[in-house]
């Protein structure tokens, strides 16, 4: 192998400059050459990429997103578009390709796979939904920006009184809402997995407010509801105001934090390695603080990977 590909797809996360840099220096060190490709797959299908040096990789560590920048794309999920792919890869004399994304990019790493392309995967989502790896890049510097926005939340409710509704991200995993509730002090995490019991909601806040408890926080995952419909529901029920915060985009970026740039590092050059040693068709991951390697086709074939049920035991007894 001489030549090899690197890609950010999907949505962004805080170490993923750092993963590049890893596969880039990585690559250098064992005398191989690197391409960006830029915007992910789509770039790879829009002609999009550059030759990367050890300069290229310079000055990332401490930013957030991506500097190859990323996007979604639906046309590697058809043949037409695997193709082309596979064209350009050729043209580019690439030989062997990391991907770093979440589930969707995965997909498009394993169909390339299939087509003769070795390729490597690297676990990037702070939803921290992928299967076969403990930790996900991203996940630790996006809980770390709830908790800050939390704790300047929690002066201010103090303050008045107030009952505060914060939205995370998460469609489908709550991962993040009910982590950074334990992080937090929040009395609810509201998550897709489990069903919510309002009733029970709101007599808890009802009681804290008896208490002079001067600030109450409910969690709430995007795939749930919106902060706002959890807020009039809850204000509808206990009779005082409910103010929201919705973290939106916000949690994706800054800094990284030590671990993800630490995580980063590891997943790229070990993502050159596993190349290097024809262990390829596999996702790197983490496992009790070692990495590992799993079949692509075996990590998308679980589903989404499920929150630990010690993590959720620990959030319900640390409730109110
Ligand atoms: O999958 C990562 C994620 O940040 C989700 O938590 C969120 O629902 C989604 O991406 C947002 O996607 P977009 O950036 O396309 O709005």
């Amino acid at each position: 192998m001489h030549r090899i590909g690197v890609l950010t797809s999907g949505g962004d996360c805080s170490g993923m400059n750092a993963a590049v840099r890893g596969v880039v220096r990585g690559a250098l060190a064992r005398g191989l050459e690197v391409v960006g490709i830029q915007k992910g797959f789509r770039g790879l299908l829009e002609r999009q990429w550059d030759e990367l040096s050890s300069k290229s990789v310079s000055g990332l560590l401490q930013r957030g997103g991506t500097f190859l920048q990323s996007a979604r794309c639906r046309e590697m999920l058809e043949e037409e578009g695997q193709q082309r792919a596979l064209d350009h890869l050729d043209e580019l004399g690439i030989e062997g390709l990391v991907v770093i994304g979440g589930d969707g990019s995965l997909w498009g790493a394993l169909a390339l796979q299939g087509r003769g392309v070795p390729v490597v995967g690297i676990p990037a989502s702070i939803d921290n939904d992928i299967p076969c790896t403990d930790m996900s890049l991203g996940v630790d510097t996006a809980l770390n920006n709830i908790v800050y926005a939390v704790d300047c939340l929690k002066d201010t409710a103090s303050s008045h009184d107030r009952a505060f509704v914060v939205e995370t991200m998460g469609r489908n995993c709550g991962y993040l809402a009910v982590t950074a509730a334990i992080a937090c002090g929040a009395e609810f995490a509201l998550i897709p997995e489990t069903p919510y019991d309002l009733q029970k909601i709101c007599s808890v806040l009802q009681r804290r407010y008896r208490e002079g408890r001067s600030n109450s926080l409910i969690m709430v995952a995007e795939g749930v509801a919106t902060a706002r419909e959890i807020a009039d529901q809850i204000s509808d029920g206990i009779g005082f105001e409910t103010r929201i915060m919705i973290l939106g985009h916000y949690q994706r970026g800054g800094p990284p934090s030590v671990f993800d740039r630490l995580l980063g590092a590891r997943f790229g050059v070990a993502a050159v390695d596993a190349l290097l040693a024809g262990d390829h068709g596999r996702m790197l991951g983490l496992s009790c603080s070692r990495l590992i390697t799993t079949d692509l086709a075996k990590v998308l074939a679980g589903g989404r990977r499920p929150i630990d049920e010690t993590i959720m035991q620990l959030a319900s007894v640390l409730e109110s």
